[in-house]
């Protein structure tokens, strides 16, 4: 894992920000797994403030989210796809036929909607790159612990804990979903690259059992040790409960020497 420690928030937005438009560079019709919640709110409005400029488009991007609620229309303001439309996709020159989410219509059999959305993201080549946040019970999209480490695209029923954490989302208690669709463990892994962002004290432990905790079920984000490419990206407050904290600097100090180094070769 590519650990990278920065000052704070903004500096954490900036950085998720240059690696996205990085790989956009590389291949603009990349294929882009999103996600929703707080913390990548700021890397969307950056990306929403630099794009169309200097050629960097969405024009030819395909993106699919994590998760969605069961149960919530797509107008629903607190379904995923309002936000995403609102956060992101209705600010960029994306063309939203290419932008999806597992939607469960309610004419859909909510058990046919994980192997479609399966299908669909191996018909447009897979996802480049997988933008992750982290619960506080350390969920990645709506796998909570105990997930099966090679779960697939499926229903997922929320635990409290993670009901309690986006209820301030919600008016009314009673409209808050208590099942979602999720991306499984297995298909945020076949991701080529992934970026988990995470932010605040209130991470600290669940990025910890992350990057220095065994792989476990119990904490679902502990998978990506087992993949090839992910870089995490932390502010000084996710960051400050890793007991390697001395080592995570060493190898950024390396890191600039070596850029140092080969500069202007
Ligand atoms: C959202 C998602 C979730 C969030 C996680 C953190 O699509 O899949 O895993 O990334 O719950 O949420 P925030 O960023 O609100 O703390």
């Amino acid at each position: 894992m590519d650990v990278t420690i920065l000052k704070d928030s903004d500096a954490v937005a900036a950085a998720g920000t240059d690696l996205l438009r990085g790989v956009l560079r590389q291949k603009p019709n990349a294929v882009l797994g999103l996600a929703t919640g707080r913390t990548p709110l700021a890397m969307y409005q950056r990306l929403i403030a630099v794009c169309c400029d200097e050629g960097f488009s969405f024009r030819d991007v395909t993106t699919f989210n994590l998760d969605e609620y069961i149960g919530l229309s797509p107008d629903d303001p607190q379904s995923y796809r309002a936000y995403m439309k609102r956060e992101l996709f209705d600010h960029i020159d994306i063309d939203q036929g290419n932008t999806f989410l597992p939607e469960c219509a309610t004419e859909t059999d909510p058990l046919d909607v994980g192997p479609a959305y399966e299908a669909l993201i191996r018909s447009r080549g897979g996802i480049d790159l997988q933008v992750l946040g982290i619960g506080h019970n350390g969920h990645i999209g709506f796998n909570e612990p105990t997930s099966s480490l090679k779960s697939r695209t499926r229903i997922k029923t929320l635990t409290r804990e993670t009901i309690s954490a986006n209820k301030q989302y919600f008016k009314d208690p009673a409209a808050q979903p208590q099942l979602a669709v999720t991306m499984g463990i297995a298909t945020i892994m076949d991701a080529r690259r992934i970026m988990l962002l995470a932010t605040g004290k209130e991470k600290a432990e669940a990025v910890r059992q992350t990057i220095e905790g065994p792989v476990s079920a119990m904490c679902p984000a502990s998978i990506l040790q087992m993949h090839e490419a992910v870089s995490v990206l932390l502010d000084e407050a996710a960051a400050s409960a890793l007991t390697l904290r001395d080592y995570y600097d060493w190898i950024a100090e390396q890191k600039l020497r070596i850029a140092g180094n080969t500069e202007g070769r």
